[in-house]
């Protein structure tokens, strides 16, 4: 399948399970939306899929365009067209954010084709420019340290930027809704359709709340409690969810 696959994937921390037996499939072309409680194991899914050291799988496997990753490092997944918007992005001071898309760019570039010299900085600027204008960013942004006293709307946007300059397959974004204002919130998540259309990605998009879903579309929601999957089903499933809370899946799904 070309897609990130994940099965029967289990996750420790200090010895203690926080993904059990998780299995989840996101074709390319297809967004599929993780909701659940607090503390239940999304942001640890989206660590394991990209790659931290701290969170390698005891049992089960990632796969990505059928080839096993389990072992692969962050790095070589990136290259190979993996992407994660994290939920609380750290600051880079001394890097700046062009820097660093140039960079990232240039050693993608270089991973398809090894006698590539690197994007040429005025095409590279102009690109930047265009998709700093597209997510409503000041241009003093790509000059700035990465992350370095953005405010929290700030650095969720830096993360579609990125995203908008590398143009992964499979894209993870662990709660790219939170901390944006309302109009930042439409700007993001028509920045997140437009790549998603123009690449046919396959997205896997972490949130807590319905309105973000109403922007962008998914093919399937999956609800996650407990380090696993309990329920999938249509977009509806976050209304339904957004009425009644966790409470009745915890009564209709007791859990082991
Ligand atoms: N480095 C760590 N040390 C100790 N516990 C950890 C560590 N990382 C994660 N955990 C624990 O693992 C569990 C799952 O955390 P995780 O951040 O994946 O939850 P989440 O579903 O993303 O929650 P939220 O919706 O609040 O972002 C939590 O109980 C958390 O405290
Ligand atoms: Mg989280």
């Amino acid at each position: 399948m070309t897609g990130l696959e994940i099965k029967n994937l289990s996750v420790n921390i200090h010895d203690k399970e926080i993904i059990k037996n998780f299995s989840l499939k996101v074709p390319k072309g297809e967004i599929h939306a993780v909701m659940g409680p607090n503390g239940t194991g999304k942001s640890t899914l989206s660590y394991s899929i990209m790659g931290h050291p701290a969170y390698h799988p005891t049992q089960g496997e990632i796969l990505l365009n059928d080839q096993i990753i389990n072992d692969w490092s962050p790095d070589q997944r990136s290259q190979a067209g993996l992407f994660l918007a994290m939920q609380y992005p750290v600051a880079v001071p001394g890097v700046s954010v062009a820097n660093f898309l140039r960079t990232a760019m240039n050693i993608r570039r270089k991973a398809a084709n090894p006698s590539d010299k690197g994007i040429p900085i005025p095409e590279f600027r102009k690109i930047l420019k265009e998709k700093m204008a597209y997510l409503k960013m000041d241009p003093s942004f790509s000059s700035r340290y990465l992350n370095d006293g953005f405010s929290g709307g700030e650095k969720k946007r830096a993360e579609v930027l990125q995203m908008a300059m590398l143009k992964p397959e499979i894209a993870i974004l662990d709660e790219i809704d939170s901390g944006l204002d309302i109009d930042a919130l439409r700007i993001v998540a028509e920045g997140i359709n437009t790549l998603a259309q123009e690449n046919q990605m396959g997205i896997l998009i972490i949130t807590h709340y319905q309105r973000l879903l109403d922007y962008i579309k998914p093919d399937v929601v999956h609800i996650m409690m407990d380090g696993h999957i309990v329920l999938s089903g249509k977009s509806e499933l976050a209304l339904e969810l957004e009425e009644k809370g966790y409470d009745w899946i915890r009564q209709e799904q007791p859990l082991p």
